[in-house]
């Protein structure tokens, strides 16, 4: 592809950090990152990008996307879009709805004007959720000593109907509708990925956000978690390397994709509970991962597999990244990176207010807004 921009608004991401890396070793195209560092520990991202790229190549905007200016000013030049930057806790937006509203679905929407205005229709690819489907009431299931099962087996295809929950289930699916509607309005090349649980290098994995990772860097740590239910509740993790895989299928394969819906995950082949995944992680740690149990969160889904025959069908891709090898990947970076990061070993709650030992100031990093 030539002359390809490539424009990622929330770049400095666990998933955006990793796209961005894949598309300078294995492209010529040059990758603008833009994201307002808000993520704990996402300066590191940066610091790692910057310190291998080429600075011809690498460009970053240090800013906001409820800023419509600066989104504006950034989508100018791009010739693809991948929009990941969001308010992406469950229970931050049920604590806060109105900031999740304003940068999920808000963002969004000054993206896609901006897409729109820009006149030249770039191609844009939203990352969506499995939080669209909510509770899935529709689905018998199966309880066993370790985990819930389909009823019916297989997963959740996108003919389930939507039923956003929780105010990030509404702000991403409302985001999601108005990605696909510009598509049907504008004529604009759009594809929507609704995501379950990935993993993998670079993800500052939370009890919030990234449980895989929190879970791993807390026995690591020696830090007990807490289990939300009875522990059996069961998601399909992708390696986010496949993930990478997926969004390259999609763009070689635009005449099919443009325009669609995709369910993305490990699928029924990557599945855990959270209480397999305990034992697992003690298995291949040798450590002990303690753990308390508090009433299941509003907006949790008792269990989530992605079918993903849909874009299996119409690119090729599948996930090629058993769960061991994912946690493998995730317990490699943390080993290799713990005396950089030591913060990011430990749960949200216990990670001090202030932030200390980021290796690029902020007032260093590029502004190019
Ligand atoms: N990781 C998963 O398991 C998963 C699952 C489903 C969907 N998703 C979606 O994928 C996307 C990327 O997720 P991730 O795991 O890389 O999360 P992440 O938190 O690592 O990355 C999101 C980035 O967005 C940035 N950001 C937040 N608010 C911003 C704002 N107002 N302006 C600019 N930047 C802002 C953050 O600083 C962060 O770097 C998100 O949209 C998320 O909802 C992720």
């Amino acid at each position: 592809m030539k002359d390809r921009n490539v424009l990622i608004f929330g770049g400095a991401g666990f998933i955006g950090s990793n796209w961005a890396e894949r598309l300078l070793a294995t492209s010529a195209a040059k990758v603008h990152l833009f994201d307002d560092l808000s993520r704990r520990g996402v300066r590191h991202n940066l610091e790692w990008l910057q310190r291998s790229a080429d600075p011809q190549r690498l460009q970053v905007t240090v800013g906001d996307v409820r800023d419509p200016n600066a989104v504006a000013r950034a989508v100018r030049n791009a010739s693809e879009i991948y929009h990941l930057a969001a308010q992406t806790a469950v229970t931050r937006s049920l604590d806060d709805p109105r900031h999740d509203f304003d940068v999920n679905l808000g963002g969004t929407l000054n993206v896609l004007e901006a897409v729109r205005e820009a006149g030249h229709r770039p191609f844009l690819l939203f990352t969506s959720t499995n939080k669209v489907y909510g509770e899935m009431g529709n689905r018998p299931l199966v309880v066993t000593r370790e985990r819930y099962r389909y009823a019916d087996g297989g997963g959740v295809s996108e003919t389930q109907p939507l039923d956003f929950h929780s105010p990030y289930g509404c702000s991403k699916g409302g985001a999601e509708q108005y990605v696909h509607d510009y598509a049907r309005s504008y004529g604009i090349p759009t594809v929507i990925l609704r995501m379950s649980c990935v993993a993998g290098p670079r993800q500052f994995g939370n009890e919030d956000q990234g449980w895989v990772a929190h879970f791993l860097y807390s026995a690591m740590a020696g830090v007990p978690v807490t289990i939300y239910g009875d522990g059996r509740q069961v998601r399909d993790v992708l390696y986010v390397g496949d993930l990478l895989n997926a969004f390259e299928a999609i763009v070689e394969k635009r005449g099919l994709t443009e325009g669609q819906i995709y369910n993305v995950g490990g699928g029924a082949e990557n599945t855990t509970s959270l209480l397999e995944l305990v034992g697992q992680i003690e298995n291949m740690t040798g450590r002990r991962l303690r753990y308390a149990t508090q009433p299941m969160r509003p907006g949790d889904q008792v269990i989530y597999v992605t079918d993903h025959a849909r874009l299996t069908r119409e690119t090729r891709w599948h996930p090629e990244t058993s769960l061991r090898e994912t946690l493998d990947a995730v317990l490699d970076w943390w080993t290799r990176h713990r005396s950089l990061l030591p913060q990011a070993a430990l749960p949200q709650t216990r990670v001090a207010a202030k932030e200390t030992g980021f290796s690029i100031p902020l007032q260093e990093l590029p502004r190019t807004a």
